[in-house]
């Protein structure tokens, strides 16, 4: 809870109180310990005095056991000896409920959570697909050709259109963007059709999430507490892991530069953060530790919890600067690592061995350390944790569903709608192309039909005019004859009248056979 303007989390066994400074915040933080041990309380209190602060936090709740935020605490028997034991009365803890809003990637348990293909961006959405590095550039390449031709990467459909667009032209693709495998492309898409049988086409949606939405007040003054029910989600650990992140990347990229101010931002908590860094490829690893390593100074302090600090690796762990461990049990050889590692990375105190007091912390304690004014983190020492002021446990579903609906963002993001995007864009350039060829294979069969048609029709009058010509010669061969027969007859006849009758045959035939020649000579040539 929030005292004198600080953020109050426990107190030792002395019974000085515990604060973590809100202008140190920023610094981001580690909560750890075993199953069971009071991690989720721990986050609950710490949530609560950042939204006390006027400070908006966002939480993914894994095993809906944060959603009682939105409920006053109960009381019990318990809590008396609490809230006596911490003098918690005089310090003003009073039972009290939080604005919260339900967020959940499904759309079940909270108002849909969505984003774009184009927002989630080719290194996330290729983890989320789990793609090999070859596959991942075809990606980049795919995000690149829909940037150039200004082509909206909304849902998974888009994608999938595009896709296919770049196997079908990759030939011509290649000249700006390089060889496009085929092959790669087509197991691209069997990854995104798998993702899409498990209803992963439902987060890649419009309305997407506008994070400014998180930066909200209650009509109290109090920030908003966006809750994320990730009881579904953790099913599929690289999802939730890469939606986490890609929230936080969204954070990163929306605020401006801000510096060190005397409260945070925002602050985001990232539960079961184990998977954030499981199996994850060095380009996203790297991605990660530049993300935490400069959202500091934008003003959001980022939190992992999870069971083990070993969990995190070397190069983030050590920007954790404020740190509370909850308890860790040591039954084999490598359990001591870890609570050696865990130990090792608090600065020492002198009262007491941490590795020996990490085993031995009932539920509810610690051993913590945060940074002071100066920023050097404090000795640590071992602590109990407050209540919190919210119910501690989950809700029922008539609750959820009252938060939900009451919710201003609730009419913003509850209809999904498909926007006018690549998908849309290459059906109809596809339609209009195929008509298109349609329209020039019409032409060029109408041009062939016509070249066709007017070959034979010269090849016809190339025939009827050798024919006339054949005609011609015919008819002039029979003039011929007719003339030279009846000039020799004439002959003959005039010879033969003045020779005889033997003179006539022999002039009519010498005749005949004289004017053939003659004529048949001048035809021909
Ligand atoms: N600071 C606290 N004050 C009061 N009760 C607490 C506190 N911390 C833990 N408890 C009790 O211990 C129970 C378990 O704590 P919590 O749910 O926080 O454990 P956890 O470490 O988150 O476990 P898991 O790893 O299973 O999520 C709580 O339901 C609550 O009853
Ligand atoms: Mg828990």
């Amino acid at each position: 809870m929030l005292r004198d303007g600080k953020v109050w989390i426990a107190n030792t066994e002395n019974g000085e109180n515990v604060f973590l400074l809100p202008k140190m915040a920023n610094r981001h933080g580690l909560v750890a310990g075993a199953t069971g041990t009071g991690k989720t309380i721990t986050l609950k209190v710490l949530a609560e005095s950042f939204s006390d602060m006027g400070v908006p936090v966002f939480l993914a709740d894994v095993k809906g056991d944060l959603s009682g935020m939105v409920l006053e605490g109960a009381d019990s028997e318990d809590m008396q000896k609490r809230i006596q034991k911490f003098g918690l009365a005089e310090a003003g803890f009073k039972y009290q409920k939080y604005p919260v809003t339900f967020w959940d990637i499904y759309g079940e348990k909270g108002i849909p959570l969505r984003t774009t293909i184009s927002e989630m961006g080719p290194l996330l959405l290729s983890r989320i697909l789990g793609l090999n590095d070859l596959q991942r550039d075809i990606l980049s390449i795919a995000f690149k050709i829909a940037d150039d031709n200004e082509l909206l990467l909304v849902d998974t459909k888009d994608l999938k259109a595009l896709l296919n667009y770049m196997s079908e032209n990759s030939k011509e693709f290649a000249a700006d963007y390089g060889n496009i495998s085929k092959v790669s492309i087509a197991a691209i898409v069997r990854a995104v059709v798998s993702l899409e049988i498990a209803g992963g086409d439902k987060f890649f949606f419009e309305p997407a999430l506008n994070i400014r939405d998180w930066f909200a007040t209650g009509t109290d003054g109090k920030g908003m507490i966006s809750i994320l029910d990730s009881t579904s989600l953790i099913n599929n650990g690289t999802l939730y892991a890469t939606f986490l992140l890609w929230m936080m990347s969204e954070l990163f990229e929306t605020l401006p530069e801000v510096g060190d101010l005397d409260k945070p931002k925002m602050v985001f908590f990232f539960d079961e953060a184990h998977l954030l860094f499981k199996d994850t490829p060095k380009l996203l690893m790297d991605k990660i530790e530049q993300v935490v390593k400069l959202i500091r100074s934008k003003g959001v302090g980022i939190y992992f919890v999870t069971q083990n600090p070993r969990d995190i690796p070397d190069g983030v762990l050590a920007q954790l600067g404020n740190k509370i461990q909850h308890a860790l049990h040591a039954y084999t050889p490598s359990d001591m690592k870890a609570v050696k590692a865990a130990a090792d990375s608090f600065r020492e105190n002198p009262a007491f061995k941490t590795a020996d007091v990490i085993q031995e912390l009932g539920v509810g304690e610690a051993v913590c350390s945060f940074l002071d004014e100066s920023g050097t983190p404090t000795v640590c020492e071992k602590v109990k944790i407050l209540p919190p002021q919210s119910l501690m446990g989950g809700i029922d579903d008539s609750v959820r569903d009252r938060e939900i609906k009451g919710s201003v963002l609730y009419s913003k993001y509850f209809e999904p709608v498909d926007p006018d995007s690549a998908y849309e864009f290459l059906e109809r350039k596809g339609i209009a192309d195929a008509k298109a060829k349609e329209e020039l294979e019409a032409k060029e069969k109408e041009r062939k039909e016509l070249e066709k048609k007017e070959a034979q029709e010269a090849k016809e009058k190339e025939k009827a005019k050798a024919a006339e010509d054949r005609k011609k010669k015919q008819a002039m061969k029979s003039v011929g004859n007719s003339v030279a027969g009846t000039v020799g007859r004439e002959v003959g006849k005039t010879v033969g009248g003045t020779f005889g009758k033997f003179g006539k045959t022999l002039g009519g035939n010498l005749g005949a056979s004289l004017g053939r020649g003659l004529l048949s000579t001048l035809f021909k040539s």
